[in-house]
């Protein structure tokens, strides 16, 4: 779902003379993906390059890699993000749940805006938010896009940005990939629109609103994350939010978990029904990013509303809670709970959630969930997230999570 946008003033002719002002010559940037042949955006600058540096960049004490854990026993996890500290701004707060070798999932609660000359790039990974709480502003050269609770905000690797927040706290859920974050192809048509039976439709992105370019002269500081984590800080002497227009496929978005528009089946869907992202070629390689959104349970007689076991041996698979209403995991998870099932074990509902889902057949559920299925890509558990994991959750299956013995 490639929507290609203008915004602001941009030649007719790519790489063509063209003036921000009589006697001013914009220039020129292609912010590209997949070498030459990704998805990509052309920006005109008003007066600078984004590489007329005025100071040596250099490196801050800030690390965000994931730490290793040592070797531990095969098993799921449960962290839960709630429990971590509210601390700092969009990027600081960043405690890294899970890693892989393209893949990286952060949870942060921050309760600061970014400084008023800071700026943030992400050179290492496309991110998709999930907002869990908090409002705000994603402000980057594109333009701004607001984000509400039950958003997902797609920022492109190289998007320059910072957030404005419009409440005391924000609490986001970062999916980071190497590799850019799309809406599922197989939605599309051959001219990339959405079908008609898609569970996702082109006018509920919400694009940036274009702002004038900032012809400003100053000291202005940009962070970018690298390496895997670390972070390096360099200097501008004019404001990167200098466009005077941009033109193309390639800039952040907004969009929410609730136009998602689920698709229900008389049995049980399997979770490539509620897919929304990809990253990669799912299912060969990548992930997959699926909204569960409560909908109408199954209308077969005899259907079972719960998931069945499942043995899911290419992919290790996470699991955000919004809120608390999944009916196979009732009882256990808390808002912002995050589980972690690694494709080397077989996972299920909790104790009778089964039994308990039968009540459910043909009513509308209300849960909120944010599913990542790798594909081919182990994913392990940050040493930074130890201290909000569940003790024994492997032994939480074999217990009702409500209180009824098990037979
Ligand atoms: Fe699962």
């Amino acid at each position: 779902m490639s929507v290609i946008l203008t915004r602001g003033r941009v030649p007719r002719t790519p790489h063509t003379e063209f003036y921000s002002e009589p006697g001013i010559l914009a220039l020129e940037e292609i912010h590209g993906t997949c070498g030459f042949s990704g998805d990509y955006s052309r920006k005109y600058h008003y007066r600078k390059y984004p590489t007329q540096q005025v100071l040596p960049p250099h490196k801050l004490t800030l690390d965000l890699r994931p730490q290793p854990l040592p070797p531990q026993p095969l098993q799921p996890w449960h962290l839960r993000t709630g429990r971590l500290k509210v601390q700092g701004d969009v990027l600081s707060s960043r405690v890294p749940l899970v890693y892989g070798t393209s893949t990286f999932v952060y949870a942060a609660r921050f309760e600061r805006s970014s400084a008023a000359d800071l700026f943030v790039r992400n050179g290492d990974g496309h991110e998709l938010w999930f907002v869990q709480e908090g409002r705000g502003l994603l402000a980057s050269e594109y333009g701004v896009v607001p984000f509400r609770p039950g958003d997902y905000v797609a920022v492109p690797k190289g998007t320059t940005y910072r957030v404005e927040l419009e409440s005391e706290e924000c609490w986001l859920l970062i999916v980071e990939s190497r590799r850019p974050i799309s809406f599922a192809p197989h939605y599309l048509n051959a001219s990339g629109q959405a079908h008609l039976t898609a569970p996702v439709v082109e006018t509920e992105v919400q694009a940036p609103e274009f702002r004038p370019a900032r012809d400003e002269e100053g000291l202005f500081r940009i962070w970018t994350k690298h390496g895997g984590g670390f972070v390096t800080e360099m200097f501008l002497g004019h404001h990167p939010f200098d466009l005077v227009g941009w033109e193309g496929a390639l800039y952040p978005y907004a969009f929410h978990a609730e136009d998602h528009h689920p698709l229900a089946r008389e049995i049980h869907t399997a979770p490539p029904t509620r897919q929304t992202f990809q990253s990669g070629t799912a299912p060969r390689d990548g992930f997959a990013v699926c909204t569960f959104r409560g909908q109408i349970e199954g209308w077969h007689p005899r259907d079972v509303p719960a998931p069945y076991a499942h043995f899911n041996a290419d992919s290790d698979e996470v699991m955000f809670f919004s809120n608390t209403s999944y009916g196979a995991r009732k009882g256990l998870v808390e808002p912002g709970s995050f589980t972690v099932h690694p494709g080397a074990l077989p996972h299920s509902p909790h104790g009778l959630a089964a039994k308990r889902s039968l009540e459910e057949r043909r009513k509308l559920s209300d849960y909120l969930a944010v599913m990542l299925d790798t594909f081919f890509e182990p994913l392990s558990v940050a040493k930074q997230a130890l201290g909000i994991a569940e003790k024994d959750y492997a032994l939480s299956f074999n217990r009702d999570t409500q209180g009824l013995e098990i037979d």
